[in-house]
């Protein structure tokens, strides 16, 4: 783990460019950073990855630092309207401080880059794409829709947040693609109430739930839980869905 990274998890503490500090607000935590780090050590090649939603550069420094032991081509798109404005530059400055030089940032929200970097030759050839962007279920449901398209067959799709009732289902409906397959789920933060809805899910799997309980009680509880704080989805094949295809989710 790089020394910028390192020093705000020990410290829950981010020092801005101009050298005044703030609390650390906004980021993926202790357990999603190693979540993360595992997923990027299963991905064979890395080489490509594309981040929604960069805040302090916390999720930017675990996928910099993965990139930068690659040798040769290399390249991470950072995707984040907020990033020279709210965040005055702060999450790419940590980047430069480390002296990764392989991101490009996109300044404009998902909903123009993704599309723009399909146009522009990247689709089917990324190797990961993290989702934490803005987290309605209509745009997750959007940055989900152009991440299966960016992928590479073999490449995986993070989406943090998962848990957020919101997120959760966006990711339910993710869940059902044929191309796509859960291959793991974080299961860090969220306290008691959501490790006892995480024990209920393995217990009843979804499928059964559906049918048998109320729907508000299959939203506080699947919604929340089924997908953890961070799940992540392997591409298995290329997406041959056809034009009516719909799946009860
Ligand atoms: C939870 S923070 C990201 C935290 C970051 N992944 C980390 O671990 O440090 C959410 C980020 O989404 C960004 N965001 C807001 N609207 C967005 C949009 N339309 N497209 C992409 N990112 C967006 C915000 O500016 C903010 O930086």
């Amino acid at each position: 783990m790089n020394r910028t990274l390192k020093k705000i998890l020990s410290t829950g503490r981010v020092v801005n460019k101009d050298g005044t500090e703030r609390i650390l607000t906004s980021a993926i935590g202790p357990d999603e950073v190693a979540f993360l780090e595992r997923t990027i050590g299963s991905l064979n090649p890395f080489r490509t990855s594309v981040e929604v939603g960069c805040a302090y550069g916390i999720s930017s420094l675990v996928i910099c630092e993965a990139l930068s032991k690659v040798s040769g081509d290399r390249k991470h798109h950072i995707v984040d309207p907020c990033q020279l404005t709210d965040y005055k530059g702060n999450g790419i400055h940590h980047l430069k401080e480390e002296g990764f030089n392989f991101f490009e940032l996109h300044a404009t929200g998902s909903e123009i880059a993704l599309p723009w970097l399909i146009a522009n030759g990247s689709e089917k050839s990324v190797d990961l794409v993290f989702i934490d962007g803005w987290h309605t279920f209509d745009h997750t449901l959007l940055d989900i829709f152009y991440a299966v398209r960016l992928l590479r067959v073999g490449g995986i799709l993070v989406v943090d947040d998962a848990g957020q009732p919101a997120v959760g289902r966006a990711i339910g409906y993710l869940s059902q693609y044929p191309c796509m397959q859960l291959v793991d789920v974080s299961h860090g933060g969220g306290g008691f109430i959501r490790r006892l809805a995480s024990i209920c899910c393995k217990i009843i799997p979804f499928p059964v739930a559906r049918v048998v309980m109320p729907a508000a009680m299959l939203d506080a509880i699947y919604s929340r839980s089924r997908f953890g704080s961070m799940a992540a989805f392997k591409k298995i094949a290329e997406d041959t869905r056809p034009w009516n295809w719909y799946c009860k989710f």
